[in-house]
């Protein structure tokens, strides 16, 4: 496929599209413009049954040990009605989703209230990662059907980050959950201390009780923090982490948007598992996505996956998908250990379009390293600033996508720049110093993404289908998707610096740059 540019694809196929779309759960997927033809694309179907995808994939959900360096099941797919799952699982899960999500219910409709009997206006969630990033992006993607308390995150162990969220709430009135899978992670630990030192600044000890909920596997280390145990919602070690958001981690969403919807988001997410489920590779939506990121991480040699949503409320999605994807196959040995023979993983990021073409795309049309792209695009609007409105800015927005995934799969050639400066009356001379960099290589692919609007639903159907794309990348490159212990190391080793940045003598066995680096922190 290196000879053969997208133009040629594109102009040579007058049915690329039929034969390079599909469409299920209220999605459409086209990949008509990625770098391959049909052959290539059979090829691909074929390793679907030579890696046991479906093997791979019924073994997921019906809950084997397939995360074997940690020795759990993968069970996030029974959080949201897996029927797959054992009986006993879906009935803890079943019990305590009623649990928090009548908690929800109380706390938005003054059932539960403050210590002073008045409403909750403000609910504050410490976590990170899995424990932050999936709530923090779903409540500002459904800002239209928000219509609870209002949602406040903090995450990093910078106290600038709860100084700020902080400045601007009062404790008599805010609802604080402490968000974190282990109830271990330092920056959720050292946050929690520090909003219960707000909370205890203005409530009595009783009080500041009645103010603060746990999310957690962990209901020893809750109760040592001395959380009530009516206001602890668990949740189990067959969820990971960037998977808990189906989980009691989405409380804050619950308290966002309502349990009515918060249900609709878990049923649409079970609908795309069904459909992974029952579907054949040649029309399986997460299969498709994750053929396609293996042929451009392994066929092209790509780098860079940018995931680009149309969609201003989606500006967290690419930083969600970050964790989801790179935490998951960011991994260099396979599942026995042996280091991987083919590249893995990729370099996930993204903004919202239009924006991000007006600062990185440039490096996409014209950069030495071609990056593949994900386009997500809505048919229609939710809510409009004033009305009428809505429809023109949308008309712009969706003409931005388009032309985009056209001009990265087609470029201008040298030859069509100079005939257009030409026609546009450029001098000569000026045509051939400038056309160079006015022409664009094209031949760059990109998949995009349709749906009809951004409510639960497809909210609940997208991350659905990245959650099990990834997991099916995972098992092309036999490697575990759900273990972490990449971020190990450097928590242990910060535990090691904490001590010698308050006694230079610790620091000794340290390598010098650290050595010179904590010297110079120390400097006044
Ligand atoms: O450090 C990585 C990680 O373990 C993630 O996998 C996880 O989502 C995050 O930290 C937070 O962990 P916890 O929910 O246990 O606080």
């Amino acid at each position: 496929m290196g000879r053969t540019h997208l133009r040629s694809l594109l102009s040579e196929d007058e049915h690329r599209f039929a034969a390079f779309s599909r469409s299920a759960c209220g999605l459409l997927i086209d990949w008509s413009k990625e770098k391959l033809d049909r052959e290539a694309w059979d090829a691909l179907l074929e390793l679907v049954h030579e890696r046991g995808i479906m093997a791979a994939r019924d073994a997921m959900l019906r809950g084997d040990p397939i995360n074997a360096t940690e020795g759990r099941a993968v069970l996030h797919t029974a959080l949201r009605g897996g029927h797959w799952a054992p009986t006993e699982v879906q009935r803890d899960i079943a019990a305590e989703q009623t649990r928090f999500l009548s908690f929800s219910d109380s706390v938005r409709n003054g059932a539960i209230t403050a210590s002073d009997g008045q409403p909750f206006s403000d609910v504050v969630n410490i976590g990170i990662g899995g424990s932050d990033l999936g709530p923090a992006m779903a409540v500002r993607a459904l800002t239209p059907f928000c219509d609870g308390p209002r949602l406040h995150f903090i995450s990093n162990v910078d106290g600038a980050h709860a100084a700020d969220v902080l400045a601007g709430l009062d404790p008599a009135r805010t609802l604080v959950l402490i968000a974190s899978k282990t109830f271990t992670t330092l920056e959720t630990l050292t946050n929690a201390e520090t909003v219960r030192a707000w909370l205890a600044a203005k409530l009595d000890e009783v009080s500041v009780g009645r103010h603060l909920a746990a999310l957690s596997t962990n209901l020893e280390a809750t109760k040592a923090f001395g959380i009530d145990a009516a206001y602890v919602f668990g949740f189990w070690d067959y969820v990971g982490g960037r998977y808990s958001l189906w989980s009691a981690i989405g409380l804050p969403l619950a308290l966002a948007i309502g349990s009515a919807r918060f249900r609709a988001f878990l049923a649409a997410a079970h609908e795309m598992d069904r459909h992974f489920a029952e579907t054949s590779a040649d029309g399986n939506l997460p299969i498709i996505l994750a053929l396609v990121g293996v042929w451009r991480r392994n066929g092209l040699g790509l780098v860079g996956h940018a995931v680009i949503p149309y969609e201003e409320r989606l500006a967290r999605f690419p930083a969600y998908l970050q964790q989801l994807d790179m935490e998951s196959n960011g991994k260099r040995v396979t599942l026995d250990g042996t280091t991987v023979s083919d590249a893995t993983g990729m370099l996930v990021f993204g903004e919202p379009g239009t924006n991000a073409q007006h600062s990185f795309f440039q490096l996409f049309h014209q950069g030495h390293d071609p990056v593949g792209l994900d386009i997500l695009v809505g048919r229609r609007v939710v809510g409009e600033a004033v009305p009428g409105r809505g429809a023109v800015h949308h008309t712009h927005l969706v003409a931005n996508a388009l032309a985009q995934t056209r001009a990265l799969a087609l470029g201008r050639t040298l030859e069509e720049t100079k005939a257009e400066m030409a026609a546009s009356g450029v001098d000569p001379s000026e045509i051939d110093r400038l056309a160079p960099h006015r022409t664009f290589p094209g031949d760059r692919p990109s998949t995009t993404i349709l749906y009809d609007r951004l409510d639960p639903e497809t909210l609940g159907t997208l991350i659905a289908l990245y959650e099990h794309k990834v997991f099916v990348e995972s098992v092309l490159w036999n490697i575990n998707a759900f273990d972490q212990w990449g971020v190990e190391l450097g928590k242990q080793l910060a535990r090691q610096i904490t001590p010698a940045l308050s006694d230079a003598a610790r620091a000794d066995d340290f390598d010098p740059s650290t050595r010179g680096l904590i010297a110079a922190l120390k400097t006044d």
